[in-house]
């Protein structure tokens, strides 16, 4: 389906404003959303719009990820995430986000051989990773190698190439974050094995090391799997809506992808995941207080936010969340462990589902209240939590910055502002301020 095939509308609103009065048309997507058409607003009245946080405007029209905040769906290309997360694979779901439909087996037999056969970095990478400080966070790390893609593969854009770029990103990508693991730990880099399914692959690249066998344990790799199938896309988010500005400069993929890296990293979004470990971490070394600590987070005074809980979207439970809390158990159960974490996040969701001021404010447990725990229970180390959302998010990225370049509608995104400033007043020569 084209980002275009919107239904059409005669319906339209009055704008009344001192001195005139202007018809604007009505726009309806495929799910019945209604959004007020603005473009000719400026030209015609002189007045821009103002939106903080864009949480009243659409930036474009997208026909990747549907989500309906107040009822708690999320949806790839029509498909629910609950069915795709039961029945699908990290590699069919990128292909659906990027070419629109599922897979064929031969598509996807040749999709996840190309990806299986780009895996390796370049060797001057090495000397890259080296040059870096030890304790380097993973995510600046990461941002930062993908960025210097661009700098080993730079044919001039068309179909081919990109498609190639594409395949390289999903290909290196667990590779550049394995590494800037592997960096971190001053252990020598694993090369990865093309035999290997894409989380299995990322596993054994995190762990293994020359000295020993590594054997990829099969409940780890699928729950890895889930996990980047839980977290491939999300509509027009702070760091989705990054890449899209960054290339609709016309910026290539992989500066493009490198932005929106550094957009997730930030704890009020990818960077949660990490925040909801260590604030568990904090509340065990206080002395496990759950109900004080809700309390503190309903204390403007305070600076605590319960992460893990609300979201710009959701009035409702994360699809996501309910999704990873099932897993969560299912996880540890099977790899035999007890996690007093785990109980004190389900204990703080239990106080906060049942607390006025949770509820009137509709916070519900995001994506990122579970995620960690899981992680935590693979072995995947706190800093590399946020890594993990980016290797997942990858696809998400791709295909919508594929559909922005595609969109006749792209033009380089410009805001306008409200300008509070001083108004014109006269240089004033350094000896007389
Ligand atoms: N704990 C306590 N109060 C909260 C929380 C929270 N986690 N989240 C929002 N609020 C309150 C906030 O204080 C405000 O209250 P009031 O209206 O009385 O001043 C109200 O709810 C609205 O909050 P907001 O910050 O204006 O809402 P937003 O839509 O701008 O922010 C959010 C959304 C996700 C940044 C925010 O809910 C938050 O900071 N949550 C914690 C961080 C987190 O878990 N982030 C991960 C999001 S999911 C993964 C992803 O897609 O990035």
């Amino acid at each position: 389906m084209s980002p275009q095939s919107t239904n059409s509308t005669t319906a339209s609103v009055q704008l009344t404003y001192d001195g005139g009065s202007l018809t604007l048309p009505l726009v309806v997507g495929s799910e019945g959303e209604v959004g007020i058409v603005i473009e000719q607003l400026r030209g015609k009245t002189g007045m821009i719009t103002l939106d903080p946080g864009f949480g009243n405007s659409g930036s474009c029209r997208s026909a990747i990820t549907f989500i309906d905040g107040e009822k708690g769906i999320l949806r790839y290309r029509g498909y629910d995430i609950a069915e795709l997360a039961e029945k699908s694979t990290f590699l069919e779901v990128a292909w659906l986000l990027i070419y629109g439909e599922l897979p064929t087996r031969s598509e996807l037999d040749v999709f996840s051989s190309s990806i299986r056969h780009h895996t390796l970095l370049h060797e001057s990478f090495r000397r890259f990773f080296e040059a870096l400080p030890k304790d380097a966070h993973p995510m600046p790390v990461c941002a930062a190698a993908v960025a210097a893609l661009a700098t080993f593969y730079q044919d001039v854009e068309t179909e081919q190439t990109l498609n190639d770029a594409v395949i390289r990103l999903i290909a290196k990508m667990p590779t550049i974050a394995a590494y800037s693991y592997k960096h971190s730990i001053g252990q020598p880099f694993v090369y990865p094995q093309n035999r290997l399914d894409y989380a299995s692959n990322f596993l054994r690249m995190m762990f293994a090391t020359p000295a020993e066998e590594y054997e990829v344990d099969p409940v780890l790799a699928r729950a890895v799997d889930l996990l980047l199938v839980l977290h491939a896309d999300h509509e027009q988010n702070c760091s989705t809506s990054t890449v899209r500005v960054v290339g609709s400069s016309r910026a290539n993929l992989f500066a493009s992808i490198s932005a929106g890296i550094g957009a997730l990293w930030g704890p009020l979004h990818g960077g949660a995941n990490q925040q909801v470990i260590e604030m568990l971490e904090r509340i065990e070394a206080e002395g496990g207080g759950a109900e004080k600590f809700v309390d503190r987070a309903k204390d403007k005074k305070d600076n605590s936010r319960l992460m893990g809980f609300g979201h710009r979207v959701y009035k409702n439970y994360d699809p996501r969340a309910r999704i990873l809390k099932r897993s969560c158990d299912e996880v540890l159960a099977k790899l035999g462990i007890r996690s007093r974490q785990l109980e004190l996040a389900m204990k703080l969701e239990e106080i906060a589902l049942k607390d006025d001021y949770f509820i009137s404010h509709k916070l519900y447990p995001n994506v990122d209240f579970y995620s960690g725990i899981i992680y935590k229970a693979l072995g995947i180390p706190v800093n590399m939590f946020t890594v993990m959302f980016t290797i997942g998010r990858l696809p998400g990225w791709i295909a919508q910055w594929l559909e922005m370049r595609r969109d006749p509608e792209t033009r380089i995104t410009r805001p306008r502002q409200i300008y509070t400033g001083a108004t014109l007043r006269s240089y004033l020569e350094i000896g007389k301020r």
